[in-house]
């Protein structure tokens, strides 16, 4: 089956009302391939969503950076799944690994966020990636499989996942990962996907690729069988994540 390309722009602790509104503005004037071939998807801080929500073009859609892992309440700081429902907030990034990293936010957390998140009708990125010190010993599958394990294991319908593997060691480095290195991981996941959890899931799944995506080697990764898209970080707060989007043209 065809698994519509999906191009999400993680903007991070990024941004002023006067840089967003730049940002938006790049976007609504682009001209790319209609959202029946390319999902777009952007995920401003907290703090613009509904102003990014309300100024973007409607074809482009928004996503939280993260949301609480049960209901809100007595979690001061957190943003509820149920306030980005109310929002009409559709997507939500869960388990990014500078979470993981700086807030501890361990596999089995990432889970129950993501079940929670998906039980109260938002559609989640679900982030997963190894070290570079976990790459070099050879353990990249094994540290996927057990991030990718951990939702699984939480996930009742996977409609609504879109699973972003995203190297540590490429984020924000500049060393994005070489198109077979991608293709490698990206199909190994979708063979697990199979063997755990169905054979129509894995092929229906998208597994995007993050980590250094910019508009010039986009198209290389894109081009990998087991590639359905980006996560892209700096370069999603640049004009070039319009050529990013574009590739499919
Ligand atoms: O979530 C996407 C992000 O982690 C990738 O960042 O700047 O390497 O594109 P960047």
């Amino acid at each position: 089956m065809a698994r519509k390309f999906f191009v999400g722009g993680n903007w991070k602790c990024n941004g002023t009302t006067e840089e967003v509104k730049k940002i938006v503005t790049t976007l609504n004037e682009a001209e790319v391939p209609s959202e029946d071939v390319v999902e777009v998807v952007v995920s401003p801080p907290f703090v613009f969503l509904s102003f990014v929500k309300s100024l973007l073009r409607s074809d482009f859609h928004v996503a939280a950076q993260n949301c609480w892992v049960r209901k809100g309440g007595a979690f001061t700081g957190e943003i509820s799944a149920e306030m980005l429902v109310n929002l009409s907030i559709p997507w939500v990034i869960i388990g990014h690994s500078e979470r993981r990293a700086l807030l501890k936010e361990s596999n089995e957390f990432v889970g129950d966020k993501v079940a929670y998140a998906l039980s109260q009708g938002l559609k989640v990125i679900a982030c997963i990636g190894e070290t570079l010190e976990e790459r070099e010993s050879g353990s990249t599958m094994a540290v996927v499989a057990a991030q990718t394990k951990a939702i699984a294991d939480k996930v009742t319908n996977w409609d609504n996942v879109v699973l972003a593997y995203e190297p540590v060691w490429a984020i924000g480095t500049g060393k994005v990962a070489t198109p077979a290195q991608a293709q490698e991981v990206h199909r190994e996941l979708r063979k697990w996907l199979s063997e755990n959890v169905s054979g129509d899931i894995a092929e229906s799944t998208r597994i995007i690729y993050g980590g250094s995506v910019n508009g010039a080697n986009c198209k290389e990764l894109a081009a990998q069988p087991d590639v359905d898209g980006f996560l892209v970080g700096g370069a999603s707060l640049k004009p070039e994540f319009v050529d990013i989007i574009k590739y499919k043209n």
